[in-house]
């Protein structure tokens, strides 16, 4: 990230008059995800610290949303908890009526495994299966295995990787490790899509395409919530919520 950016992202935050109310999102949507009075606290005692800090986020079904703000901010942390990956320390998340933070790991990780898709910047593929199995795998709760493999290949060929199923990671590059991650987060068909900085091991040529795969997934109304330090690409969100020190300073919707 440019040291530009850097100060554009951490420049003092809009009027708490920009702010939208909870009226002000369409109220023809529902409901994706609710997420109140969130506190993720790590370490303890001395080294306790509060990376988010009592964080209240509504998110309604179809909206895409960029979570933007400085390193450090508290946006992974916050994102993990929305999808599941992790449980806050306080508070609640209810996603569809599910209250996640209640249930237990065994639960948690079925529940992720059914209604969530997640890209990381370093793509998270296994390297000793090919593109195809790694979105396989994705589908083993979801699909009889008959139904994987074709899922998995309708999945690859959207992402424009029909030629490369069979590859293994360490055979693709940077950009095409980072489809197979967007086709195994989509095979799946989730509600809710989770990419913390998804771009960010790209350069600007592949990281533009890859984010225009990802956000094809609008038209299939998924609730897509992208971390970034890009504010072009957060430009391209229906809202921007933007934190600092663990806490939402704002959150504006597109004009
Ligand atoms: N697993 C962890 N154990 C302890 N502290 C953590 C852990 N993960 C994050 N933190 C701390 O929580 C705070 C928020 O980190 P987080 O990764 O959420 O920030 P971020 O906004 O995603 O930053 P970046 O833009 O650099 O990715 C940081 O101070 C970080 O050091
Ligand atoms: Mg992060």
């Amino acid at each position: 990230m440019s040291p530009e950016t850097l100060t554009l992202i951490a420049s003092p935050t809009e009027a708490p008059a920009s702010w939208p109310s909870q009226d002000e999102l369409d109220p023809s949507k529902e409901v994706m995800l609710e997420a109140r009075d969130v506190t993720r606290i790590w370490g303890k005692g001395q080294a306790a610290q509060t990376a988010v800090d009592r964080v209240d986020l509504t998110i309604k079904r179809g909206e895409v949303v960029a979570l933007v703000g400085p390193s450090g901010s508290g946006k992974s942390t916050l994102g993990a908890l929305l999808a599941g990956i992790d449980r806050p320390t306080s508070g609640s998340i209810v996603v569809t009526g599910t209250r996640i933070d209640q249930l237990d790991d065994d639960a948690l990780a079925r529940w992720r495994g059914r209604h969530v898709g997640i890209v990381f910047q370093d793509y998270h593929l296994l390297p000793t299966l090919t593109a195809s199995e790694n979105v396989e795998l994705a589908l083993k709760l979801n699909r009889q295995r008959t139904r994987r493999r074709s899922t998995a290949r309708a999945a690859l060929a959207d992402v424009g990787l029909a030629d490369k199923i069979h590859r293994l990671p360490s055979q693709l590059s940077g950009g095409e490790q980072q489809r197979v991650a967007i086709a195994r987060a989509v095979a799946v068909q989730p509600g809710l899509l989770l990419a913390d900085e998804p771009t960010g091991s790209l350069d600007q040529a592949t990281g533009r395409a890859v984010f225009a795969q990802l956000m094809n997934l609008r038209s299939r109304g998924t609730t897509i919530v992208f971390i970034t330090h890009d504010d072009e690409l957060a430009a391209v969100a229906d809202r921007t919520v933007r934190m600092v020190d663990g806490r939402i300073v704002s959150a504006m919707v597109a004009s």
